[in-house]
């Protein structure tokens, strides 16, 4: 019922036929997910394609010294089951991409020892079940984005003791939990950008300490607890663009010693001092603050501030002549101000990607 075969007309048929066996001898432990799938391999330019039912499994009899690349592209496979792809012991990258796929199953992939990357972009997930990315010992990079996954469950990616970057942007995430992960201690790049979360709350990372880089720009953040960032001492960039923050100033950055690149540009804030920035200006060198509502007096300071420290500002959008507003009285003072202080219409002004002048 379940087999492999390779395309006659491939001139490295062979190729495949060494690679994958016939996935029944493994029959236990596998959920069919392939119905007559094209799967390509490629390997030092060399490239066959195979029909695959059942699973994908691999043959232990072949040379283990070669990088390959596993490719199923194009194709409808409503989700990928457990066991959709194992046992296969070369060193691999596995591109799965705009296949459809809603779901991925726990254990989906299983016994890959030398798996190093994950690619599942432009499919149709909307959920990833519980250690659904378990074990997997070698891999390096997980690519979840452009789907339409909008819930993680705790205890999603387990025991990935290599794992340095996992880009879930363009989702539709509404919150972040670092419980998601478990045993990911190598982790360095959260790229959750084009989401729609909301709220970060107070340690939120205090479990993922290796992060390097945080991307959440473009989400729907109104609200950041003053000690979200805690124990993040190797955080290099900060991407807090795009989102909906009338305030910056509780947030605590003395967490932060390691911050190179701070983006905080086109959010809502009409009030900023270099004060907050102070805590990580011995290793910041670049700072975004462009398109927010802020008033003169607090870019004027801002900009001196800068310049004062070798700091690279971004303080104005490309092209555009107004990049800040006057209050309605005492215009020279940067102060914390209640909205009604400002035109309504000039903030409103501030609500496209840039300012309209
Ligand atoms: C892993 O896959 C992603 C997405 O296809 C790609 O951008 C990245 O370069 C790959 N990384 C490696 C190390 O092959
Ligand atoms: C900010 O965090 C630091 C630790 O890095 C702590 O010493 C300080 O008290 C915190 N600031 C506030 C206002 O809680």
């Amino acid at each position: 019922m379940w087999y492999s075969s390779c395309k006659m007309d491939v001139t490295y048929s062979l190729l495949c036929v060494l690679f994958f066996r016939s996935v029944t001898v493994y029959a236990q432990n596998c959920v069919p997910t392939f119905q007559e799938t094209e799967i390509g391999v490629e390997y030092d330019e060399k490239q066959a394609t195979t029909l695959i039912s059942g699973c994908l499994v691999g043959s232990k009899m072949t040379r283990k010294d070669i990088d390959l690349i596993i490719s199923i592209k194009g194709q409808v496979i409503p989700s990928l089951n457990t066991g959709a792809i194992s046992n296969v012991h070369h060193k691999f990258h596995l591109n799965i991409i705009h296949n459809e796929i809603d779901a991925i199953k726990k254990n989906a992939f299983r016994d890959l020892p030398r798996l190093y990357n994950i690619s599942l972009e432009h499919n149709h997930l909307t959920s990833v079940e519980p250690y659904a990315f378990e074990n997997l010992p070698s891999v390096k990079g997980i690519h979840l984005s452009n789907n339409n996954i909008d819930v993680i469950k705790k205890h999603t990616f387990v025991n990935l003791p290599k794992l340095t970057d996992i880009f879930i942007n363009n989702n539709k995430l509404k919150e972040f939990d670092q419980n998601w992960f478990a045993s990911t201690p190598a982790l360095e790049w959260l790229a959750l950008y084009d989401n729609q979360i909301t709220s970060l709350t107070a340690a939120a990372f205090r479990d993922l300490r290796s992060l390097t880089t945080i991307a959440f720009n473009n989400n729907n953040l109104r609200y950041i607890d003053p000690e979200a960032f805690h124990g993040l001492n190797r955080l290099k960039e900060l991407t807090l663009g795009g989102n909906e923050l009338t305030s910056f100033e509780e947030v605590n950055l003395s967490h932060l010693s390691a911050l190179y690149r701070l983006g905080i540009e086109h959010n809502k804030f009409t009030y900023s001092s270099p004060r907050f920035f102070n805590a990580v200006r011995d290793n910041m060198k670049e700072l975004f603050i462009q398109g927010n509502p802020l008033q003169c007096a607090c870019v004027d300071e801002l900009v001196l501030w800068a310049s004062n420290n070798g700091i690279e500002l971004v303080w104005k959008c490309e092209g555009k002549e107004v990049y800040c507003l006057f209050p309605l009285s005492n215009e020279n003072d940067c102060v914390k101000r209640p909205t009604e202080q400002f035109s309504s219409s000039l903030i409103e002004s501030f609500r496209s990607v840039c300012p309209i002048a």
